[in-house]
C-alpha cells in the first residue's frame, strides 16, 4: 500500500481538453475549440457484448479489434480512472475499452497495469497517482473527457485514513476534474454510505459523496451493493469455511438484508453511466437481483454446494472482539469497519432504477458459487465437493 515512485508510464499525456455535450441519442465528445468526436454508430455504446461471464477467445480477438479501430478513429474520449487495477477498476477498464473509450489507468503501481491488460492495442496506459498528490492528479486528467474515482482503502493506516482517501482525495479529484474543464466523473461509494454514521468508514464514505457532489454538480455517485465474482474475497471465503466447518458462525441472528451484486454488472454500469448524459448528476444505488438476509444467503450458497451447516448466531460484540484481536495479525481477515458493515441493510434505496434499465443482464450468485467451486478448487482451502 505504499506509495510508488512518479513519472508517467506508456503513452505521453495528451494535452488536449474534451467536454461532453448530450446530444439526442448520445453524449458526443466535443474538443475544446477544434475538432468534434462523436461516435459515428450513432448508438451510445454500440459494440458492447453482454456480460455473460468472462470473454472468450474469439470474444477478446474482436474486443482487440474493436478497441485498435475505435482508439485509430479517436471516437471517444479518454477516460481517467483512479483505481483502475482493483476488483472493480479492472471490470470498468475492460468495459470501457470494449466501447471503444481509450483509458488512462492511475494507481500506485501503475506497472501492474500492463501484467493485468496487455497494451490493448495501443487504448491504454499506465500512470504512477497518490491520489493524496494533487499535481499527479493533474498529470492524471490531462486531456481527459471523463473520470472514475474506484480508489479504496478498507483499513486505516497511518496517514492513509478512510476521511483521507474517502473525503479530502475524492473531493480532490472532483476538483481537479472541475478545474480542467471535465464534467462527467462517475465517483463510487457503496449502498448504505451515511454521513451520520458512528462508523468512520461508513461515515467517510457518506461524506465523500457530498463533497464530491457539492464540488462537481455533474458527477454521478454509484453506490454498488457488495460485489462477488469468482475472485473475490466474498463469495470464496464463505464457500471456503461452509466447506469445512459443520457449525457456521453468523454475524448476530444473520437477519441484517444484503443485495450482492456481480462485479462485472457494475464494471459495466460505469461505462453505460458515461455514455448516458441522463445519469450526470444522480446518485444510483446498485444491487443483484436478488435480496438476502445473511442467513438465507449463506442457506442458499450451501444448498448449491451440498452442505447442510448448523447455523450459530453469534453477538456483535463478539465479533468486535474478533476484529481486534484479528487486526494484530499479517493480513487480518477481519476488521472493525466490515462488522460495521454488516450490521445494516445494504439494499438498494426504492424506486432506484435497476441494472436492467442501463440494458445489462443481472448475473445471479448461484452461478458464480458453481463457478467459484468447479474452477477455482483451492478458494478459501476448500476442495471440489
Ligand atoms: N468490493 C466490494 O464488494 C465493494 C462494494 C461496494 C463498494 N465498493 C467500492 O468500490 C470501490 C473499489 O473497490 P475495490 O474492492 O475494487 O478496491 P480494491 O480492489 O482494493 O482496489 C483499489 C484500487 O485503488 C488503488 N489505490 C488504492 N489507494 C490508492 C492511492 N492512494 N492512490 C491511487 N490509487 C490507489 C489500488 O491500486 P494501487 O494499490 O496500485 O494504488 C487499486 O487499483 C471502492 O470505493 C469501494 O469502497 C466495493
Amino acid at each position: 500500500m505504499s506509495p510508488s515512485k512518479g513519472g508517467p508510464t506508456g503513452h505521453a499525456a495528451d494535452t488536449a481538453s474534451f467536454s461532453a455535450t448530450p446530444t439526442a441519442t448520445c453524449w458526443s465528445w466535443q474538443r475544446r475549440g477544434s475538432g468534434r468526436y462523436t461516435d459515428s454508430t450513432g448508438t451510445c455504446g454500440a459494440g458492447h457484448r453482454d456480460a455473460t461471464g468472462p470473454p472468450s477467445t474469439n470474444d477478446r480477438q474482436t474486443a482487440m479489434a474493436e478497441r485498435q479501430v475505435n482508439a485509430l478513429q479517436h471516437r471517444r474520449p479518454r477516460i481517467t480512472i483512479f483505481g483502475g487495477t482493483g476488483f472493480l477498476g479492472q471490470r470498468i477498464v475492460r468495459h470501457l475499452l470494449r466501447r471503444g473509450f481509450p483509458v488512462r489507468v492511475a494507481v500506485r503501481r501503475a506497472q501492474r497495469v500492463h501484467e493485468i491488460f496487455g497494451t490493448a492495442g495501443g487504448a491504454l496506459e499506465g500512470m504512477d497517482v497518490d491520489v493524496h498528490n494533487e499535481r499527479r492528479i493533474d498529470a492524471a486528467l490531462a486531456g481527459a473527457g471523463g473520470v472514475v474515482n474506484a480508489v479504496s482503502l478498507y483499513r486505516e493506516r497511518g496517514q492513509h485514513t478512510f476521511a483521507s482517501v474517502h473525503v479530502d482525495a475524492a473531493e480532490r479529484i472532483a476538483l481537479r476534474a472541475r478545474e480542467q474543464g471535465i464534467s462527467r466523473l462517475v465517483h463510487i461509494s457503496g449502498i448504505g454510505a451515511d454521513p451520520d454514521s458512528g462508523s468512520a468508514y461508513i461515515r467517510a464514505r457518506g461524506v465523500g459523496e457530498i463533497v464530491v457532489s457539492e464540488t462537481l454538480a455533474s458527477a454521478t455517485v454509484l453506490r454498488p451493493a457488495v460485489m462477488f465474482a469468482p475472485d473475490d474475497a466474498f463469495l470464496t471465503t464463505i464457500v471456503g469455511l461452509l466447506k469445512i466447518l459443520p457449525v457456521y458462525p453468523l454475524f448476530g441472528r444473520g437477519r441484517t438484508r444484503l443485495q450482492p451484486v456481480h462485479v462485472e454488472n457494475i464494471g459495466e454500469a460505469v461505462a453505460a453511466m458515461l455514455e448516458d448524459p441522463a445519469s450526470a448528476g444522480r446518485t444510483y444505488d446498485v444491487g443483484g437481483p436478488e435480496v438476502f438476509t445473511y442467513a438465507a444467503l449463506v442457506r442458499t450458497i450451501a444448498a448449491e454446494i451440498g452442505r447442510r451447516p448448523l447455523l450459530l448466531p453469534l453477538s456483535y460484540r463478539l465479533w468486535f472482539g474478533l476484529a481486534r484481536v484479528s487486526i494484530l495479525l499479517p493480513n487480518p481477515p477481519l476488521s472493525r469497519s466490515q462488522v460495521e458493515l454488516v450490521q445494516i441493510d445494504t439494499v438498494a434505496a426504492s424506486g432506484m432504477p435497476t441494472l436492467e434499465a442501463f440494458d445489462i443482464a443481472p448475473l445471479g450468485i448461484r452461478e458464480t458459487v458453481r463457478e467459484i467451486v468447479r474452477h477455482v478448487p483451492r478458494a478459501g482451502g476448500l476442495k471440489r465437493a
